[in-house]
């Protein structure tokens, strides 16, 4: 079944190469500054690539949003509020018990229904939380100017920064969660296959 549009999977693959670059970029720049200069990359490089990255991805991200608004893919995105605690109970539970007993998908993929209720929840908190407050506090940072001077008696910058360094350890730790569930379709490459040629293979081939 055609799931992914080719919008959909150029924005991801560019989004997936542009995160890695800032994740390898960020992490480089936390164990140097302009002294101590080298890991992973030189502080200076990793200063350039990570700011270009960022602005990429904040015109892809744009592209994002505006495609899910455009076109039918939004409506995959939306939490209803019917059954949503008790839908997410019940994947949470085929992830950790049902699924090692050989038991069926409880949300399997549909045309109506692209992601399970856990995939909902973490890619809109992913999407539509944790993105925009990176891309925010990253432009705070490349334009100091514009942030804030103090805040309850605190530099604005470094609380700009703290929260920045943290959505950006969360969505490391998403991106490697998303990986690991991406191998839990029909067969383990199945779903890293629908997002490169567009078609999900479901469970019953
Ligand atoms: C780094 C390597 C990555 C790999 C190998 C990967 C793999 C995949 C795969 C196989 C899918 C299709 C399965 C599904 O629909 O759930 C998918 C979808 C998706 N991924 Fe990733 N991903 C990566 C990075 C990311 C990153 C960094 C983000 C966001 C921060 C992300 C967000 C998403 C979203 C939102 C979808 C659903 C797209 C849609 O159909 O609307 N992925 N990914």
């Amino acid at each position: 079944m055609y799931l992914y549009p080719v919008w959909v999977r150029l924005w991801h693959v560019l989004n997936a190469v542009l995160i890695i670059i800032l994740i390898v970029t960020g992490i480089s720049m936390q164990y140097t500054d302009k002294e101590n200069s080298f890991f992973i990359v030189s502080f200076q490089r990793a200063v350039k690539w990570h700011n270009v990255a960022a602005i990429i991805l904040t015109f892809n991200y744009i592209i994002f949003v505006t495609g899910n608004v455009l076109s039918g893919n939004g409506k995959y995105y939306r939490i209803g509020k019917k059954n949503f605690l008790s839908d997410l109970g019940k994947q949470l539970r085929y992830y950790s018990w049902g699924m090692f007993r050989g038991e069926k998908h409880p949300f399997p993929v549909t045309v109506d229904r692209k992601f399970n209720p856990l995939q909902k929840l973490t890619y809109v908190l992913a999407m539509y939380v944790a993105l925009p407050l990176i891309i925010i506090t990253g432009l705070g940072l490349m334009f100091p100017e514009t942030t804030v001077n103090r805040i309850f008696g605190t530099s604005g910058l470094l609380l700009t920064d703290i929260l920045h360094i943290t959505v950006g350890f969360l969505i490391s730790v998403f991106v490697i969660i998303h990986i690991y569930t991406c191998t839990l379709g029909a067969r383990p490459n199945s779903l890293f296959r629908g997002i490169i040629t567009g078609y999900h293979e479901s469970e019953e081939h």
